[in-house]
């Protein structure tokens, strides 16, 4: 696992825009796991920025996103589904036909869970997984207690992931009870994880997700078992760090 602490938000998207191009360049069909979030976002418009002016081709990836909440319709300006259609693909070249993202409206969500999965072992497997974390140290909505060999299948949320996802709905009472999210093991079957915090409210998730022992009480911690793991994290979510971390990686694989 690799901590790498930028200055800023900006430079912490660069760096996380430049490992997943670096994977599209080596494997034009290459598989991205994606996430949602206000995190993402700046890796998003770099990705956009690298498909217009670098010519980054989309036109072959195959994409899997994380989670989405049951019930909402794909157009609802709060699913994921709108959420990923307008900050990345309607800018960039992908075909539609090899997004993914999990169906919160599926009569038979197990069911779903199910041929979600085997989409993903179809598709050969995701190359790299983009992550946020919660400011509880979930991963996707894998909350506290969830198993760490999880798969994708409903889950409860937290009255506090609830309560931080409340600013994009009306009010508290709007936000689903309930989302579809990959499990922690299929997350950790991804060849790459990027995992991306920013500001002090993630701080002490970091610290425990980078320092502290591997816990199902914060999910997060299980990327310490991965073999080929990237944390970028700006200053002020390093803030409670106490080890020397560098600013770049060690192996540098940008071009
Ligand atoms: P955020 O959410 O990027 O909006 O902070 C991250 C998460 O909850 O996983």
């Amino acid at each position: 696992m690799e901590v790498i602490i930028k200055e800023t938000p900006e430079e912490m998207s660069r760096l996380s825009a430049e490992l997943i191009a670096e994977v599209i360049r080596h494997k034009p069909r290459a598989v991205l796991g994606l996430a949602t979030g206000s995190t993402p976002l700046g890796t998003y418009k770099e990705l956009i920025r690298l498909h217009k002016q670098e010519g980054l081709d989309f036109s072959r990836v195959v994409t899997f996103n994380l989670d989405e909440y049951v019930g909402l319709a794909h157009d609802h300006p709060q699913s994921y589904h709108y959420f990923m259609w307008e900050n990345l693909f309607k800018h960039i070249n992908i075909n539609a036909k090899n997004v993914h993202i999990p169906d919160g409206t599926a009569k038979d969500i197990p069911g779903f869970c199910r041929w979600y999965e085997e989409q993903m072992v179809k598709a050969g497997g995701l190359d790299i997984q983009l992550l946020g974390i919660g400011g509880n140290g979930h991963i996707a909505f894998n909350e506290p207690g969830s198993s760490l060999g999880s798969r994708t299948r409903v889950k409860t949320l937290d009255e506090k992931t609830r309560q931080d996802n409340a600013r994009f709905f009306r009010s508290l009472n709007e936000v689903p009870k309930y989302a579809i999210t990959m499990g922690i093991g299929t997350i950790m079957d991804s060849r790459q994880l990027i995992l991306l915090a920013t500001g002090s409210g993630k701080a002490e998730a970091i610290l425990r997700t980078c320092e502290g022992p591997i816990t199902a009480m914060v999910p997060a911690t299980i990327v310490q078992l991965h073999p080929k793991a990237t944390i970028i994290v700006d200053k002020q979510a390093a803030s409670k760090l106490t080890r020397e971390y560098p600013a770049e990686p060690s192996v540098l694989v940008l071009a």
